[in-house]
């Protein structure tokens, strides 16, 4: 796919070492705050499934970043993203848990009960009277755009929010490599979420290099005999798929399972794994049989809550004598934790005085590309 940004990765005669992000970047809450008002509430992020909220008068509530944030799908089925503020008095009106809901008519803030329907207008103020000239159209609550690629949830806060497709073409990976895989029809069989103690960009750059497989994966490198060399992509293949050993046609201990494979794709992708990251906080993982993905909301410099999540056709979740998702979701478990335990190691270590930058070596390439990602959206400049 033809991308806006040309992948550093290609170009292997080029590199010389190069610098990591700064101590401060990690750690400190001023790089956050900024981080929050540039990446986390201007512009896309992927913030969970539309198969959450499958029926008119349902809504999940989110935490983005600290802000309380809801999504409702309406009568005509549309998805509308509010801001979890009262038009009152700014009251937080629904509770974090549980994360997902029904309304049959409207929300109803617990303060002085002023209601709102499904597409944020204010239809309820009891006791205030109509001599008062109180209009209540003038008091919506505050919205924010939702749209939604391949099943997956994306919210801009942005004033002036882009085209979702725009954003999504930028990186040099991105979700709408895969549309064989026919996400949007796939279904969350399983869900882990990890409490990792580290910088949401810690959790990225460990995605997205491999340096640290032979060491740290030793159960991986069984499966992706290429990680033993601490690369990433197979640049010879498409979409730098990452061929299984031999025989394997599935991402478990054994490289297989009795999970029906995904239907429609390419042959080689029944021997392949494929990774992607979209920018800020999606990390998918593709599979001959399921979908995996890592979703990280970050909560403050150095807690990154991780949610992962396997897909399967809902057919094969429908049926017990077919769904057994336990191998795969015993290695991607162990990958996790045995990565959540580095990046909590790296964070202490990045907070020490002594840390001033570190250094990115070929392999980490793609690190280096998601840091100049990175220094673009927080209005830096790119070190090139
Ligand atoms: S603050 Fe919500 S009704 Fe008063
Ligand atoms: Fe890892």
């Amino acid at each position: 796919m033809q991308t806006e940004q040309e992948p550093i990765r290609y170009d292997e005669r080029a590199w010389k070492p190069r610098p990591t992000l700064s101590g401060p970047d990690y750690t400190s809450l001023e790089t956050y705050d900024e981080e929050r008002e540039r990446i986390w509430f201007g512009d896309w992020v992927c913030i969970g499934r539309t198969e959450e909220l499958p029926e008119p008068g349902d809504y999940i509530v989110r935490d983005l970043a600290g802000e309380s944030i809801f999504i409702t799908r309406n009568e005509g089925r549309e998805l509308h993203g509010f801001y979890n503020v009262c038009s009152h008095r700014g009251t937080k009106f629904l509770d974090d848990e549980p994360a997902a809901g029904h309304i049959r008519k409207a929300f109803v803030c617990p303060y002085h009960a002023w209601a709102y329907d499904l597409n944020g207008r204010l239809v309820g103020t009891p006791n205030v009277k109509e001599g008062e000239l109180f209009d209540r159209s003038d008091y919506p609550l505050h919205g924010f755009a939702v749209e939604s690629y391949a099943g997956f949830l994306f919210v801009s806060m942005a004033r002036q929010p882009r085209p979702l497709m725009e954003w999504m073409g930028q990186g040099a990976e991105s979700v709408n490599m895969f549309d064989r895989f026919k996400m949007d029809e796939l279904r969350v069989g399983v869900r882990i979420v990890y409490e990792v103690e580290a910088n949401w960009k810690i959790v990225v750059e460990n995605y997205n290099e491999c340096l640290h497989c032979p060491q740290i994966h030793p159960e991986l490198v069984q499966v992706v005999p290429l990680f033993r060399f601490g690369e990433v992509w197979d640049e010879e293949t498409r979409d730098d798929g990452n061929w299984m050993r031999e025989g394997a046609t599935s991402f478990t201990m054994t490289g297989e399972s009795e999970l029906p494979k995904l239907p429609g794709l390419e042959p080689e992708d029944y021997s392949m794994y494929y990774g992607a990251y979209q920018f800020p906080n999606l990390m998918l993982n593709l599979h001959p049989d399921c979908v995996m993905y890592y979703i990280g909301y970050p909560k403050g410099p150095s807690h990154t809550t991780v949610v992962s999540e396997y897909l399967f056709r809902p057919e094969t979740i429908g049926d017990p004598s077919l769904f057994n998702p336990e191998p795969v979701v015993e290695l991607w478990d162990l990958i996790s934790r045995q990565d959540w335990e580095v990046c909590q190691r790296a964070q202490t270590g990045v907070g020490s005085r002594a840390f001033t930058t570190g250094v990115y070596p070929r392999q980490d390439r793609f690190l280096y590309d998601f840091n100049e990602r990175y220094r673009k959206e927080m209005g830096r400049a790119l070190l090139g």
